[in-house]
């Protein structure tokens, strides 16, 4: 099995890169900063290979995508590359929205699109396509963060659209939608700490449950389930009361 792993180099996609490996798949793990993988030690083995490009770039994961799928093809493509900004980072810096919008959105068609070139092209009635998004993109109204759950809701549009679209090629597309998920880019989004975010699960934990949903070739796989139910009842508040909401 030949897997590849569009931001992998820390965090959620790190975790499953590990997990592939480990279940004895070829992996190639893919990000902007590959020296990020140099003291792990799973990187080095030569069923791993590590690749630099910016999913933004979308000749480069073009060119990346056809140079791990050649050969014995493409078996699943993960894409858990992804950005963040909230309302005080546009505030200072107007342009922190762009890389939401160029990776979130265009960065996972770059990826789709390549990926399943690559899987028909090789013939591959089982290949896969999975992409992160996030419970933020379930929510109509999600505080400071719009742009980002905005960006994850159009991520979530976009595994609709493949799906469709790959079905009768036998492709499949799973999309993940976590809640808060305790990896080092969130502590640092929330001053090193994120033990106060709500149902907080572990990136072990995490890795388990996405790698379970793929296995089943679900469509889609929300957890944690309470947090799923918080999304769901606060889009059924009247406005007033979302307004009240804490910001
Ligand atoms: N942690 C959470 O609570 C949580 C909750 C819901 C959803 N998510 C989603 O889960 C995914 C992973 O999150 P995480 O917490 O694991 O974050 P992370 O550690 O920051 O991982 C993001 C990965 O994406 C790569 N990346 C970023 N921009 C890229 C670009 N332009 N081109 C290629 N690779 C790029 C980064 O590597 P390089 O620096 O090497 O490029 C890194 O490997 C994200 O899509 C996030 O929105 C996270």
């Amino acid at each position: 099995m030949k897997v590849m792993i569009i931001g992998g180099t820390s965090g959620i996609g790190l975790g499953l890169a590990r997990h592939y490996w480990q279940q004895g798949a070829r992996v190639a793990v893919c990000g902007r900063h590959p020296a990020r993988l140099d003291g792990e030690a799973f990187a080095r083995d030569s069923r791993v290979s590590v690749h630099a490009c910016d999913i933004a770039d979308r000749a480069a994961v073009a060119r990346v995508v056809a140079e791990v799928a050649s050969g014995a093809g493409l078996d699943l493509l993960i894409v858990s590359a992804g950005q963040y900004t909230d309302a005080a980072a546009i505030a200072r810096d107007r342009s922190s929205t762009l890389p939401v919008l160029r990776v979130n959105v265009g960065g996972l068609d770059h990826a789709f699109s390549a990926a399943a070139d690559a899987m028909m092209a090789h013939g591959q009635g089982q290949g896969h396509l999975v992409a992160i998004a996030s419970i933020a993109g379930l929510q109509d109204d999600y505080p400071n963060g719009s742009l980002y759950s905005a960006s994850k809701r159009a991520a979530i549009a976009i595994c609709g659209a493949y799906r469709k679209a790959l079905a009768p090629f036998g492709i499949a597309v799973t999309v993940i939608v976590p809640g808060y998920v305790d990896t080092a880019r969130l502590r640092e989004l929330n001053g090193g700490d994120a033990s106060r975010k709500l149902f907080l699960m572990s990136e072990q934990e995490a890795v388990q449950r996405i790698a379970a949903a793929i296995a089943r070739r679900d469509e889609r796989c929300v957890f944690p389930w309470q947090m799923h139910a918080l999304a769901t009842a606060f889009n059924l508040l009247p406005a007033f009361l979302k307004r009240a909401r804490k910001k």
